[in-house]
């Protein structure tokens, strides 16, 4: 396969899966043809790498733009330029809220802050980083009398704890809150999942699957 169409065929992932050769072949020749919003989605922050597809991005955006939520609480940072900078950068785009993101790994949690301060100046004030992997760190950002407004579920690939987490945020819920989970179809997910399912509570707004997603939902409390 030649270099355009090995690229082409990554367009729906993100910029950071590219090779460097893909990389300086992209910013040259595919670039200056994609329109700033597909851009904008593939390439995130182009100085810290970043996770998610493309559509999974565009998705965490939009629910932040729609609902305006005036907290979204993250567990799983990793370095920042995944989900964190699209949920920040919708936050910036409203001109209030922030993500307050949680992560355990010290390496990364240094990485992301000092990344930020070095590269996302602007997006400071609409990201606070919590280094732990308790999510019992939140409890001093939650106003009891505004409950948790969103939050976005995507730590580690382990049932149990994201159960935790998940369990965590029940008593937090209002009608309106949007909940967000990544790797839906995956072992993450495998407790949290028939449970959301089996809740008439949960209104599903999308569900992305392969190969646009390795599985994200939105969901609304009715
Ligand atoms: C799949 S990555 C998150 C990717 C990130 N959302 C992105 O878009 O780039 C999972 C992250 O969760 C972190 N993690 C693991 N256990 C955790 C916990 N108990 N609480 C919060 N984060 C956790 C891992 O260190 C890792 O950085």
């Amino acid at each position: 396969m030649d270099l355009s169409a090995s690229i082409r065929n990554k367009l729906g992932h993100n910029y950071h899966e590219l090779t460097d050769l893909e990389k300086l072949y992209y910013r040259l020749v595919i670039r200056p043809t994609l329109s700033a919003d597909h851009r904008f989605f593939f390439e995130g922050a182009l100085d810290i790498i970043g996770q998610m597809y493309l559509a999974e991005r565009q998705a965490l955006f939009n629910a932040i733009i729609q609902f305006k939520p005036r907290r979204c609480f993250e567990v799983g940072t990793f370095t920042g330029g995944g989900s964190t900078f699209f949920l920040a950068s919708a936050f910036e785009k409203i001109g209030a809220g922030k993500v307050i993101t949680l992560e355990p790994h010290p390496a990364l949690f240094s990485l992301a802050t000092a990344a930020y301060r070095t590269y996302l100046p602007h997006l400071l004030d609409h990201v606070e980083f919590i280094k732990g992997g308790d999510v019992e760190a939140f409890v001093p950002h939650i106003d009891p009398a505004e409950g948790v407004d969103a939050f976005f579920l995507d730590g580690a690939e382990n049932a149990d704890q994201t159960l935790a987490q998940y369990r965590f945020f029940q008593p937090h819920l209002h009608s309106g809150t949007v909940m967000m989970a990544h790797d839906w179809d995956t072992d993450k997910m495998a407790s949290v999942r028939p449970r959301v399912e089996s809740d008439p509570q949960w209104e599903t707004l999308l569900a992305l699957d392969p190969p646009y997603s390795v599985g994200l939902v939105v969901l609304r409390r009715r």
